[in-house]
């Protein structure tokens, strides 16, 4: 087998916080608590989950953005779990940041052809100011912006055309890996689809591999391979973004697809469960399954005691859930 462009074996990333305002000691907050998966070059593995189940955290631990607590991370079949940063630099260029908010992450007294070709500059991609200049015009127009107005500063473009800019500044570098933090979530509907369809087309055309977070489900199945569901700091299931949507095992996949109902137009109409109760502190996750006391299926002393792993099923996804059997789960 070919070596995966990304690789995580059990890591976690722990921050460890002080004790209220005037407490003595640190409590740690577990916002990944050891994660498992592969991604193949070329592909997009689609992250969600309820806010603060570590979706950021993970996307910027596996870029070392952020330090591991423990667990492996491989990029390209590299180790780069400890990699000091001075010889991380010559591979961040081919991971790269998509942010939510491209307003935040663009300086504003840059012109977009200065911000676009400031990657470029750290990296020695262009072989002079004239190279450099067409390669911002290659790019703007590989994005869907208009060369002629690489001169402008970011607060004359819309907020897509914004992300546009972000998306060619990440782009300048040749990644193979970007990892995409809700890229769409602050555009319109509208805005939205023009956005994802770009990154699907930058895919296609480039082979780069997407880990793509975000929390509307139908964004992500539509431009996922498979999808990973997180709670509190792990995954709990991860499938074939069909799979997952047209035949969700967890219930907490389950609850998930029930508040988005447009999302499984040809399911049996199912009593919809939506998700009661705020998630639980990833600095004291429950005992047991972290999920179990929102589950509506839970076995009070199974769930309540065993930590459930994440399993392969008959037809290659993984669960983490007692009891999501082949028939068992998908029948609610
Ligand atoms: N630097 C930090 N120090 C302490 N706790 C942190 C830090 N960064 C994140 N956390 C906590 O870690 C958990 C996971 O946060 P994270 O931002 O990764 O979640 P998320 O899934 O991206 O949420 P959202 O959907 O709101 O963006 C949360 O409980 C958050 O409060
Ligand atoms: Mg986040």
């Amino acid at each position: 087998m070919s070596t995966p462009l990304l690789s995580v074996r059990d890591l976690s990333t722990h921050f460890p916080v002080r004790k209220g305002l005037f407490g003595r000691g640190t409590q740690v907050v577990r916002a990944v608590d050891g994660i498992t998966f592969e991604l193949p070059h070329g592909e997009t593995l689609g992250l969600v989950g309820e806010s603060g189940c570590g979706k950021s955290t993970l996307g910027r631990t596996v870029l070392r953005l952020l330090s591991p607590t423990s667990g492996h991370i491989e990029f390209e079949g590299t180790d780069i779990t400890h990699m000091p940063q001075a010889d991380l630099r010559p591979l961040r260029r081919r991971m790269q940041i998509v942010f939510q908010d491209p307003f935040g992450s663009l300086n504003p007294r840059m012109t977009v052809r200065a911000a676009i070709g400031e990657a470029m500059r750290i990296h020695r991609l262009a072989s002079g100011p004239e190279d450099e200049r067409k390669r911002v015009a290659a790019l703007m127009e590989r994005v869907g912006l208009r060369p002629d107005t690489m001169e402008r500063y970011p607060h004359e473009f819309s907020g897509g055309q914004r992300q546009r800019i972000g998306i060619a500044r990440a782009l300048a570098v040749e990644p193979k890996l970007i990892v995409a933090d809700e890229p769409v979530s602050a555009l319109d509907v509208s805005i939205q689809a023009q956005i994802v369809n770009l990154l699907m087309d930058l895919q296609d055309d480039l082979g780069i591999g997407f880990l793509f977070i975000a929390h509307d489900l139908k964004v992500v199945e539509h431009v996922s391979h498979r999808v990973a569901v997180m709670y509190l700091g792990r995954i709990v299931e991860l499938a074939s973004s069909e799979a997952l949507v047209g035949d969700p095992k967890h219930p907490y996949t389950r609850a998930l697809l029930a508040a988005v109902p447009e999302a499984r137009p040809r399911a049996k109409r199912e009593k919809r469960r939506l998700l009661t109760g705020d998630v639980p502190s990833p600095i004291a996750p429950p005992p047991g399954c972290p999920f179990h006391p929102r589950c509506p299926i839970a076995e009070p002393d199974r769930c309540a005691r065993e930590v459930p792993r994440l399993r392969a099923l008959a037809d290659g996804r993984q669960v983490a859930c007692h009891l999501a059997d082949e028939g068992h789960a998908s029948d609610a």
